[in-house]
Order: structure tokens, then sequence, then C-alpha cells
């Protein structure tokens, strides 16, 4: 792998999803691992990340000289470029200029940056700059603030940028790390879906053996993916469990039933459990115990399910299927080797001697990827392109109780927004589009030659990489026309439209 040194900023992630964008695997690994550990990975090419704004800051991360002994390409970003120089034997000094947000980057050679526009805006968050290349490091670009904003030498396989190259806002950043490891590193990109799948199929059937495996799936695209993985890889020794609770979205149930086992052949056992779940919910408006009724009601229904399964199995279920993903795996500090750990409690409450190993064939992968391994299993595309759902479903959508009627309502117009989101092309621009009914307030519209009295419905059309922060969807006029009159016009309840124009923060991107 490439390894994405972590030196503490938000960006490491993002620099692996680069990385890997460029087809070249990457796993992130924090700033304390020794040089030692580093080698015995045996990286194809080691990225330093940004990180605290000066390398002569207390307690800033240190960076073993070593590293440059191993022979292994490595690129320097932003921190990781000015301690690559420190260690390197450049200079790094507090010029007083501090450089922050949208740059001018002149090229002035190399490879990096070959083919790419002699200017260029970058981003740019430093105090400290590079004041003098290390012996035998060309310098290739420069900026007003960044005497040395990028260098490299070929020879040695090592170069850096002063910039971060992994946001949006340095354009051609992408292009860059590109070079960086295909030319400079010399690294194939050899990453791609139909690899990662073929990959991750040999290893579900080295793991899982001879032995049986249940899967969860909630409809979403990550345990549908996993699913579909482990169905490649052990055929019928695999259960699919579906709980529908009744909270889902029109012709969700149809799609795991119909369309993923058409897809797949997977053996699936669909629980009806939504008269229970919505007799539990019966009066209850709280968001909050609205969630601990449905995740208990869940766990119970699930049980059931594999307490059945389990007896027609004739032996055991060693493996539970679950489609973690990369970054839950990074941000709970967890590497290799601590799956079983968690077994039960992620998915909390399961009977204690039902002892299951984790399968977790996506816990390297980002979403994007999870989609495109996907599509290469042949997974439809609205269950491959689906947005993000909330395990609660459309109860925590209805702000007020939960009653079938209100389910229905939201359902219906629910389905319109989509429809037309999809028509009007925008599927790739939102992250997700929750449309929410306010159940308890009630405004007065006219409507034909009548006064009606009912219900406003919020649209939440938000874009966003990752649901930590996110802005509102520049929706066009048009397609908000055309949902508003027919939302408005088809479903009975609802007489007025209005859009939700909040970013998160301040403003979560569910209502509840
Ligand atoms: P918020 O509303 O916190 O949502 O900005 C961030 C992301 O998480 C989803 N979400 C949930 N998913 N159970 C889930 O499985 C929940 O209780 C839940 N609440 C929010 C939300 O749809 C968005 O993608």
């Amino acid at each position: 792998p490439v390894l994405v040194v972590d030196f503490g900023a938000q960006y490491a992630q993002l620099i692996a999803r680069r990385v890997r964008e460029a087809r070249v695997f990457s796993e992130v690994v924090p700033h304390t691992m020794s040089v030692a550990e580093i080698a015995a990975k045996k990286p194809a090419a080691v990225v330093l990340s940004g990180g605290p704004s000066s390398v002569y800051a207390d307690g800033a991360p240190q960076l073993d000289p070593a590293l440059f002994d191993l022979d292994i390409p490595v690129f320097g970003i932003c921190y990781g470029f000015q301690a690559m120089a420190g260690a390197l034997g450049g200079t790094v000094s507090h010029t007083g200029t501090r450089e922050y947000g949208r740059t001018e980057l002149d090229v002035t050679g190399g490879t990096l940056h070959n083919g790419l526009p002699s200017t260029q805006p970058v981003w740019m968050s430093h105090g400290d700059a590079v004041t003098a290349a290390p012996d035998g490091f060309e310098v290739v670009a420069t900026s007003a603030g960044a005497p040395v904003a990028a260098f490299e030498n070929r020879a040695r396989r090592l170069a850096g940028v002063q910039y971060h190259p992994e946001v949006m806002h340095s354009p051609h950043g992408q292009q860059v790390l590109s070079r960086f490891l295909h030319e400079i590193a010399g690294i194939e990109p050899t990453w791609t879906a139909a690899n990662i799948a073929d990959a991750l199929v040999e290893q579900v059937q080295a793991q899982v053996g001879d032995g049986r495996a249940i899967c969860g799936l909630s409809g979403g695209v990550d345990s549908a993916v996993a699913a579909a993985l482990v169905q490649r890889a052990i055929g019928d020794r695999l259960t699919c469990v579906f709980v529908d609770h009744g909270l889902l979205r029109a012709g969700e149930r149809e799609q795991v039933q119909q369309d993923f086992v058409a897809a797949t052949g997977a053996r699936l056992v669909t629980v009806d459990a939504v008269d229970k779940f919505l007799g539990d919910l019966d009066g209850v408006s709280d968001p909050e115990t609205k969630r601990k009724i449905i995740g208990r009601e869940f766990i119970r229904a699930f049980e059931g399910a594999v307490t059945e399964v389990l007896g027609e199995a004739e032996g055991t279920v060693d493996f539970l299927v679950q489609g973690t993903l990369y970054p839950d795996v990074v941000e709970s500090g967890g590497g290799a080797g601590t799956a079983n750990i968690k077994s039960h409690h992620n998915v909390g409450g399961l009977p204690e001697d039902l002892e299951f190993s984790l399968v977790e064939p996506l816990r390297l992968l980002f979403k994007d990827e999870v989609r495109a391994v996907g599509r290469e299993l042949g997974l439809p595309e609205d269950i491959v392109g689906r947005q993000p759902f909330p395990g609660p479903g459309l109860a925590i959508r209805i702000v007020g109780a939960v009653t079938p009627d209100r389910l229905a309502t939201l359902r219906q117009a629910d389905a319109i927004v989509r429809e037309e989101l999809t028509a009007a092309g925008l599927d790739g621009q939102i992250w997700q589009c929750p449309v929410v009914l306010l159940a308890d307030v009630r405004s007065v519209g006219v409507q034909g030659d009548g006064r009606t009295y009912g219900h406003p419905i919020v649209l939440r059309p938000v874009s966003s990489e990752d649901a930590m922060t996110a802005d509102w969807t520049r929706v066009p006029y048009e397609v908000l026309e055309r949902i508003s009159t027919r939302v408005t016009n088809e479903v009975s309840e609802v007489n007025r439209v209005v859009l939700d124009v909040t970013s998160k923060p301040p403003g979560t991107i569910e209502w509840e």
C-alpha cells in the first residue's frame, strides 16, 4: 500500500481517498508508527500529511529522518513537506508571512506539475515556510509566501508540496498527486473496482472457509454490497436477514426482496415486524425515544431471525457480515485485527452465547469505492446509487408521533421528490435529500374553491462528502417548482412545500 502518515490534520483520510482515485491502494497510519513498523508494511510509497501550523510548535509531531534511508518514495504535504525539508537538511523559517486559502502558484519546472498551467491556484495553509530546499532537490514551484512551494528529487523518488493538493480548491491537485505516484514513485494504477472485488471475494473465502454466515440487510448500499460480496464468495452458506419495520420509503422492501435477490441470488429471510414497531411507536414524538424503541425492536427482530436460521442450519452460524467502511475504522482508531473484539457490541444485545466472528469485507473501502464494487458485482443502480438513509427511517422524518397515515403521506411525498430530483439529473450533486413531514404543524391553504388545513413538508437537499459537514444544495427553481406543484396536487394532506437552507453546522441533516 501507500501509507498516508497522519500528522493530526483532518486531511489524512481525504489524502488516502485521493491516492485511491489515482488507482493506488492507500491506508492511513498514525504518525507514532515507527520507521521499522513502516518498513515492515513494505509500502509502495509514503505520504506525509498536513498537521499543526509549525514544525517548531511545542509538541509538534516529529519525523524520524531514518524514513529516508529506506529507499521508499516519499511525498510531503504542507506540514509533512516542512518536516521532510527539515529532516533532509533544508531550511524551514519563520518568514512572518502567512498564507491561508487560495494562492497563486508559479511552476518553475520539474515532473510534479509537468503539463499543467505554469501559474495555477492552490490551497495554502501555513505560517512557516521552506526557504531552502535540501541538497539534491530541485525547486519546482514558488508562491508569494513560500519561496520553496514544491520540490522534488527524482533520483531518490522524493517530492513535496507546501499546498494541499487533496482539497478541491487546488484544481490540479489530483494530477499532481498522480504524477508523484505514477511518474516519480513508479507505482502501477491497479486499484480498480474489478481487482478490488476479486481480492475481497478471495479474502472472504479465506476467512470463512466452509463456515456459515449471516448478514442483516438494511436496504442501504453498504450492507447490500457487503452481502453481495460474501454471497459471491460462499454462495448459499450466507443467509441475509431483512427486517421490515414499516418505516421504509416507497419501494424499498421490493428493492431488497426482488432486485437484490435477482442480482445476487442470495438467500433472504424477511421479517415482517411492521405491526410491532408501529405499535411500540404509538404516541411517541420525542426523537431520542423513537430511536431507542427502534434500536431495541430491531435487535429483537434480528435476533429472532438468527435463531430461526440457526435452527434450520443444522449446525452453527459462525460469521456475522457487516458493512463497516474505512472511515469508521480510522475514526475508531482500529487497524487490522480488531474485528472480533467488537462482534456482539456492534449489533448490540445479541445473545451472549452466539459467538460470531465479524466479516467486514468493506472495512478498507470508502463509500465511492463501495459503490464501484457494487456495480462490478451487478447490483442495480437503484441500490448502488442510493442516498444514505438513517436506520430509524421515516420515523425521524415525521416531526410528531408516527402513525400509518402520516407514514403513507410522507412516503408519497418522498417518492415524488426523489423522482423529480433524479429526473433533473441531480443525484450526483445531492448527498441526500430528507423530506420531512411537519405532522404537528398545520397551515391554511386554498385549493380549488376551498380552504385547506394541511401539513407542510420540508425539503432538505444537502451536498456533502461525509455527512459530518454539509451545505444546502442549490436546486434549480424549476425543479423546486415541479416538486412543489406535484406534491401539493398529488398528496392530499400536504398543502405547503418549504425549503431548508441551513448548512451543517449549525443544522443537522435530519430534522430529528
Ligand atoms: P445528521 O442528522 O446527524 O445526519 O446530520 C448525519 C447522517 O447520519 C444519518 N443519520 C442516522 N443514521 N441512525 C442512522 O443509521 C440514526 O439515528 C441517524 N440519524 C441521522 C443521516 O441520514 C445522515 O446521513
